[in-house]
């Protein structure tokens, strides 16, 4: 039988998502806030809902991938909301890079209702959404790690599963935005240096994409940063913002100074200052190079 799922955010990453499980032979029912998003899916045979409580089918599957957290908590509990219709049984995939805190709160939300809830953050940009090759980490009940299981095997290509505890993707999620963010602040400076010496930006990144930094996150963010290409944004600076916003907050709660993440909240926030919110994360480098009288 045909399953029919909801799935709520047509964003960079969730249209291409939702393309992936139409292809896959799911029925989907979709919402976004903005309507007009929906339209390419709505020609692939999906059904374009006005509130995303209608997105949900009592004890059903319903999966989020919106901007943060303010967002994600106005579509599960403000007015129209899954959480009342998603029901006894059902389950919420829960996919946006938000705080473990409200991951928590949210799955006790659903608990109280008879439903169930995934946290499942991804890796992985734009171009892997649509290739189907994102990593997901998931955290939560099993019997939500298993009603949510044919979904994401259709989304990614690893499921990596971190326990009962519905934060626990979330703090991988952010640990490992973290790691990339650090990685792109290196490789700025790195690239400034080489420059600044007469070395060509995209030679030295190259070099080390083949060589000692031969993993997707340098040779990806590596070639970005050597051509300096910040449009179009595959990841826009504003959710790079949110994203160490949430590493900060979650290694202050829990008591780990993090240096290196408070310098590049300093730099994002330099970034947003210059008016750089809408363009790819990686245009931190811009000022890299200008303390480096590059530009
Ligand atoms: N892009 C990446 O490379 C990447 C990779 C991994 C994880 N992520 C995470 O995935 C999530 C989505 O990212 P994205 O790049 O797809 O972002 P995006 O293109 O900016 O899309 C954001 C989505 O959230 C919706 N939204 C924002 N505020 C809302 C609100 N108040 N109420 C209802 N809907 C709201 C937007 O609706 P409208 O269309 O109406 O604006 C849109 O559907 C984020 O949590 C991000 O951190 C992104």
């Amino acid at each position: 039988m045909v399953q029919t799922i909801g799935f709520i955010g047509l964003g960079q990453m969730g249209e291409p998502m939702a393309h992936n499980l139409l292809k896959a032979g799911f029925e989907l029912s979709v919402y976004n806030r903005t309507r007009a998003k929906a339209e390419s899916l709505a020609k692939q045979g999906a059904r374009v809902v006005d509130q995303p409580s209608q997105a949900a089918t009592p004890g059903g599957i319903v999966v989020t991938m919106l901007a943060n957290d303010a967002a994600l908590e106005a579509v599960v509990l403000g007015p129209h909301g899954i959480a009342e219709t998603l029901g006894e049984g059902g389950t919420h995939v829960s996919m946006s890079t938000i705080s473990p805190e409200t991951a928590r709160r949210l799955a006790h939300e659903h608990e109280r209702r008879g439903s169930r809830y995934l946290a499942a953050p991804v890796f992985g940009r734009p171009e892997a959404a649509a290739a189907a090759k994102l990593w997901i980490c998931v955290s939560g009940a099993d019997a939500a790690q298993n009603a949510a299981a044919p979904v994401l095997q259709v989304l990614g290509q690893g499921v990596h599963a971190f326990g009962e505890d519905p934060g626990a993707a979330n703090v991988v999620k952010l640990a490992g935005n973290f790691l990339i963010a650090a990685a792109i602040e290196a490789l700025a400076e790195s690239l400034a240096l080489g420059q600044k010496n007469g070395i060509d930006r995209t030679a030295l990144a190259g070099f080390f994409a083949q060589t000692i930094f031969a993993c997707p996150i340098y040779q990806n963010y590596g070639r970005i940063i050597a051509t300096e290409q910040y449009e179009p944004p595959g990841f826009k600076l504003a959710l790079g913002m949110k994203d160490i916003g949430l590493v900060l907050d979650t290694a202050q709660r829990s008591l780990v100074p993090m240096p290196l993440a408070s310098l590049l909240r300093d730099r994002l926030i330099g970034s947003l200052a210059h008016g750089r919110q809408d363009l790819d994360w990686t245009a931190i480098a811009l000022a890299v190079s200008a303390d480096a009288g590059l530009r």
